[in-house]
């Protein structure tokens, strides 16, 4: 069975739903760079080895990476997925992981990188917002698209109201892109998304082939 461990920096919310969707994968632990993260001890609650690589700890960020990639590594996992984890990662560690790690961003990306993103939506009055799950990549918030759901932004919304809803289609789009990746269906490929067909999906129902030959 594949394994997965989850990076976060707090509430740990999305974490959540990765251990309550049953995935065909174990987790094997959860890593935050905050002692103080609440998703920690929900994830002990759960018998989720839960560890703490503190940032604060290191003299640079060269230095933190190196010590969360040994963290990570000891848990021998087939993913890596990024949770509300708020530190942003150097280019080795990055390479490290090229094409097993993934990321949940609240915003339909490329629109709103970093970070105030439901803010930044209201303001620039867009009338759909959402989620995004993509591979990471060295350049943030940027590499190759997984899933994405959008959301209405509707009348009298603040940036919390907006955060809740755009929440809710988090919790539903990460576990059915960690499902898709542990089931060896999706794959970065030449730095493309590929993912197959649901082979227990009548042929009727699947996706057609594109009409058009490649290039
Ligand atoms: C989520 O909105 C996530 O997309 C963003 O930070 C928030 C973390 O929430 N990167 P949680 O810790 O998963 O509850």
């Amino acid at each position: 069975m594949k394994s997965y461990v989850v990076l976060i920096s707090g509430r740990g919310s999305n974490m959540r739903s990765l251990l309550e969707a049953d995935l065909p994968g174990r987790c094997a632990a959860v890593i935050s760079n905050r002692p103080d993260a609440a998703g920690l001890d929900y994830a002990r609650e759960r018998g989720v080895p839960a560890a703490v690589v503190d940032h604060k700890a290191f003299a640079g960020r060269e230095a933190f990476d190196v010590a969360l990639a040994a963290a990570i590594d000891a848990y021998r996992p087939d993913l890596v997925l990024l949770a509300g984890f708020m530190r942003v990662l150097g280019d080795p560690f990055v390479e490290r992981f090229a094409g097993r790690m993934l990321n949940i961003h609240p915003s339909l990306l490329p629109a709103f990188p970093g970070l105030n993103t439901h803010a930044s939506a209201l303001q620039l009055g867009v009338r759909i917002h959402g989620c995004t799950v993509h591979f990471v990549t060295p350049s943030l918030d940027a590499g190759p698209i997984v899933i994405q759901a959008a959301v209405a932004v509707l009348p009298g919304d603040d940036p919390a109201r907006l955060a809740g809803r755009v929440l809710e289609q988090e919790h539903l789009i990460y576990p059915q892109a960690a499902r898709w990746f542990l089931e060896g269906r999706l794959r970065l490929a030449g730095g493309r998304v590929e993912l197959d067909d649901d082979p227990a999906r009548p042929a009727a129902l699947r996706v057609p082939d594109t009409p058009w030959p490649s290039p």
